[in-house]
């Protein structure tokens, strides 16, 4: 009885202790907006995370690169400032994983349906693999969609681009891609693209419907073409050192939070852009083009020399996975 006294006295005391050090804090750092695919998803996994811990995990949310631009983010992710990211496939190269970089290749899938067979198959799971020495866990991958393209002038043609200065990702790829187009690729992290289309620092540039409408990218740019050329996707990713060090059942109980906020946020990517398009057509401030299969033609031949070009940067075996993947 004294026994059972003293454990129950003790298993009081170490509650009462682990509580008064509060709970375990998340910092989830992000580039995009809170009313995007990505900004919902993380609010979303915030509420999952808080709700099936019981309160033991706070998720703190920090949208808009409020913390860190693109490469800070990532960083600090590593140096243990942040604990949670969810950067675009296009910008993990400067870990030195750029086989994710095949995900910026013109054209590579011709849908969403072969994307995810990509992401949610062997190839998917492998890439994230590869994160593991750099001291990072990958998670899941979180869908945004396909691109288009902006600026001053209409871009119908590839000639329609000689000369222009357009923002990119840091993604080879995507500079290769620009530049098989005649445009000149200038690379900026994305908190600096709205302003650089307005002063005129770039004349513009590719992203979704969603990223563009929600940075009013839109009211500095009167053209827009639906090109669905390249595909924006992220990673989510955590510490390693972090998330190996939380207790088991706590782990699992955030990868089932974080399978329930990747389930949703496929569910509202597309609808996201659509509903994003819609609003940039209603702003009167851009005209929205969408190419005839003529000019979608012209477009893929002129930027398929970027395969040749890029294969031996990327991995040529990713590639072909990915190309037998999609065609399958
Ligand atoms: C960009 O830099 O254009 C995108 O990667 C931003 C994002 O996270 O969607």
């Amino acid at each position: 009885m004294q026994i059972q006294a003293l454990v129950a006295a003790l298993a009081l005391a170490v509650s009462v202790h682990a509580s008064a050090q509060g709970p375990i804090v998340i910092k989830f750092s992000h580039v995009v907006a809170p009313d995007t695919p990505k900004g919902r998803a993380a609010e979303r996994f915030k509420q999952l995370a808080e709700r099936m811990s019981k309160g033991r995990v706070r998720v703190e949310v920090y949208p808009n690169s409020i913390l860190y631009k693109d490469r800070e983010e990532l960083e600090a992710l590593q140096l243990g400032a942040v604990q949670m990211l969810a950067p675009s496939l296009a910008k993990f190269s400067p870990l030195g994983v750029k086989e994710f970089e095949a995900f910026d290749l013109p054209y590579i899938f011709p849908s969403k349906a072969a994307l995810y067979a990509v992401t949610e198959g062997p190839i998917g799971r492998e890439l994230l693999r590869k994160l593991e020495p750099k001291g990072i866990t990958g998670l899941a991958y979180w869908d945004n969609g396909f691109k288009v393209m902006s600026a001053n002038k209409p871009l119908l043609a590839p000639r329609d681009f000689q000369g222009l200065r357009m923002r990119i990702q840091a993604s080879k790829v995507l500079d290769a891609q620009m530049r098989a187009l005649g445009a000149r690729p200038q690379v900026l992290a994305f908190s600096e693209v709205a302003p650089a289309l307005r002063d005129g620092v770039v004349e513009g540039t590719e992203n979704t419907p969603s990223n563009m409408y929600t940075q009013k990218m839109h009211e500095s740019q009167t053209h827009l073409t639906v090109s669905n050329h390249g595909y924006l996707g992220y990673a989510v990713i955590v510490n390693k050192k972090f998330w190996s060090g939380l207790p088991d059942e706590l782990r699992s109980t955030l990868e089932e939070a974080m399978r329930q906020a990747t389930a949703y946020e496929k569910t509202i990517a597309q609808n996201d852009n659509d509903a994003a398009l819609e609003a940039i057509r209603k702003a009167g401030t851009t005209t929205i083009h969408t190419l005839t299969p003529q000019q979608q033609a012209e477009w893929r031949r002129i930027m398929m020399p970027v395969y040749g070009q890029m294969e031996t940067r990327i991995g040529k075996d990713v590639v072909r996975a990915i190309q037998r993947t999609v065609t399958r």
